[in-house]
């Protein structure tokens, strides 16, 4: 069993990108700047912008944090994003999710442009992947594809299940994989026999957000396991979706929560950013 770990090739790529950034800061005489709006006290959210913001500083991304109170109405929300759409100095926008209930998201999420779009989330951009058309794609994800690429791990004609079909991250890695040439199997609450879906993975994708719920008997042996999960155990510890010591056993390669794929979603994040603004500039200069 080799274990993936996310956690040094987020490093790898975080260094990869510092090139990057001082290579554009050198060519625009500007620095590429990340927008991350946080709106209210979910201490989860809290922990993930932090992260982000830590990252851009080791990426040589320059951030521009705007923490919103919880009663922050509609209106407010709607016009800061859209005066960041309008910000030269501004290469993506991230509203972080999820928002308080009283807010409408899709309407947010709706005036960020699609090249200012780094989480991949909008219409145009998961548009253009179901199309193969290149765009920006959702960072978890592009991470897992990252990982799978940078450990050699073939996908063509391999047999894929992804458990989960959320637009964030379900539905974006099955097209991915579906454009890596994988035969993809899409699994969710209303699948009948979900043992046996699992038992053909090839390549097994969990993102169902229910704490250790791949078990043992669900993995085929010398599967490849991908744990998207972030889950808290019964004693309150952080865990994946996948039961990590038990499935390890099976599986050829798997990824461990934390260390996995949580510190790539923000490398992703980061290389989304650099093409941004990369594209941006390139669109002017044209
Ligand atoms: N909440 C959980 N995951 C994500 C993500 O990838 N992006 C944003 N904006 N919010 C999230």
């Amino acid at each position: 069993m080799t274990l993936i770990d996310g956690k040094a090739t987020a490093a790898e790529i975080r260094a990869e990108l510092k090139t990057r950034s001082s290579a554009f800061e050198e060519k625009y005489g500007r620095k590429i700047g990340l927008a991350v709006v946080l709106i209210g006290e979910d201490p989860a959210s809290k922990v993930y912008v932090r992260n982000k913001i830590k990252g851009c500083e080791e990426a040589g991304i320059r951030s521009f944090a705007h923490y919103l109170p919880e009663n922050t109405s509609q209106t407010q929300a709607e016009e800061l994003v859209a005066t960041l759409a309008e910000d030269e100095n501004v290469h993506g926008i991230l509203v972080q999710l999820p928002l308080p209930k009283h807010l409408e998201a899709e309407r947010i999420l709706a005036k960020i442009p699609a090249a200012k779009d780094v989480d991949g989330f909008c219409a145009e951009n998961i548009g253009k992947l179901a199309l193969r058309e290149s765009g920006t794609v959702a960072c978890t994800p592009l991470g897992v594809m990252e990982l799978l690429k940078r450990y050699h791990i073939p996908t063509a004609g391999k047999n894929a299940v992804v458990v989960g079909r959320s637009n964030i991250v379900g539905r974006p890695m099955a097209l991915l994989l579906l454009n890596a040439d994988a035969t993809v199997t899409i699994c969710h609450s209303r699948t009948r026999d979900l043992k046996a879906e699992c038992l053909r993975a090839d390549i097994l994708v969990a993102a169902i957000g229910k704490p250790k719920f791949i078990t043992e008997d669900m993995v085929k042996d010398g599967a490849v396991v991908i744990d998207v999960g972030m889950d808290r155990d019964e004693n309150g510890k952080l865990c994946g979706d996948v039961d990590f010591e038990k499935v390890s056993g099976k599986a050829s390669y798997i990824t461990p929560v934390p260390g996995g794929i949580g510190p790539m979603t923000i490398a992703m994040l980061l290389s989304n950013t650099c093409e941004a603004a990369e594209r941006s500039m390139e669109k002017k200069n044209q």
